[in-house]
């Protein structure tokens, strides 16, 4: 089969599942199964594939019918300039969380901060936050063994192991040890925040791929805000951030939470308009 053919029936086959960009996808699959990039199919489209190459590329396309995302099949996302691993053990780094470390660069380049990110999944926000700011110290916690290890490989693979110290465990409570009370500059976050009976409306690459405990943040969505809250608290120095990326809808719900000990900074829009980045100080 010639690479030109085997693209045009994946991409048929891709759009007949419904998956958006088919030929796009069809294409990133073909030239990573062949360790090429796009531009060498276009060069070589008449060019006659191998037979075993043509078997793994429709395995591919098979999952990928399925639903299964493009970056756990090709193994990576790009996230703040960087390569991050991806499997199917941590959530996919969206661009939206972006703005998330660009505040906290923002506020805490050359600061020499001590910065803790919590759920720290692939490991996205405490690497790009490390790569950033090579004088920040960041601990980074999360409840899945497995993600850690992913998040781990991350740091190596970008140089900023030393800086990060990876923890298992419940939200903030890993730093306890550490004597950090009071001690802490920012807290970063982007927790589950999907309400459960929002779950079966998500894409179903979302849904039925991603992992449930990165997603899903109780009933309303807000079970982690309201936990994490306090504990942050108790973690962050006088005049302490807060940062944290929340969900579609919840700017009234958690204004409502940062009544009381913190003052809310803002909420930042992303590029759709949608409020999604907001920034409290602990007072
Ligand atoms: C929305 S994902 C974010 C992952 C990554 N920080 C990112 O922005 O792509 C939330 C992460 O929090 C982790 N998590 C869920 N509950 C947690 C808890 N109670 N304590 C620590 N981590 C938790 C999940 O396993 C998941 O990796």
């Amino acid at each position: 089969m010639r690479i030109h053919e085997a693209i045009g029936l994946a991409a048929e086959a891709l759009e007949e599942s419904g998956v958006p960009d088919s030929r796009l996808d069809a294409e990133r699959l073909l030239a990573f199964g062949l360790g090429k990039d796009r531009s060498y199919l276009l060069a070589h489209s008449q060019d006659c594939l191998q037979e075993a190459d043509v078997e793994r590329f429709f395995a591919r396309v098979a999952e990928r019918r399925r639903g299964k995302p493009l970056q756990y099949l090709l193994g990576f996302q790009e996230f703040c300039g960087l390569e991050f691993e991806v499997t199917p053990d941590v959530l996919i780094p969206r661009p939206e969380t972006e703005l998330l470390v660009e505040a906290a660069v923002e506020r805490f380049s050359g600061s020499g901060a001590t910065l803790a990110d919590v759920g720290t999944g692939s490991g996205c926000i405490a690497v790009a936050v490390a790569s950033a700011m090579p004088d920040a110290r960041v601990i980074a916690t999360e409840l899945s063994e497995q993600a850690l290890s992913v998040a781990r490989r991350n740091a190596l693979r970008h140089h900023v192991s030393r800086q990060i110290q990876f923890l298992a465990g419940d939200l903030l409570l890993p730093l306890s040890p550490l004597g950090l009370e009071e001690k802490v500059d920012c807290v970063l976050s982007n927790p589950p925040y999907v309400a459960e009976s929002d779950l079966p409306s998500l894409q179903r690459e979302v849904r039925d791929w991603e992992p449930r405990l990165a997603l899903v943040g109780g009933p309303s969505g807000l079970d982690i805000y309201r936990r994490l809250l306090p504990q942050a608290l108790r973690f962050l120095r006088p005049g302490g951030l807060l940062i944290v990326e929340i969900g579609y809808n919840m700017q009234r719900a958690i204004t409502g939470l940062f009544e009381g000990a913190w003052s809310l900074e803002g909420i930042r829009d992303d590029f759709r308009g949608i409020p999604r980045i907001a920034v409290a100080r602990k007072q």
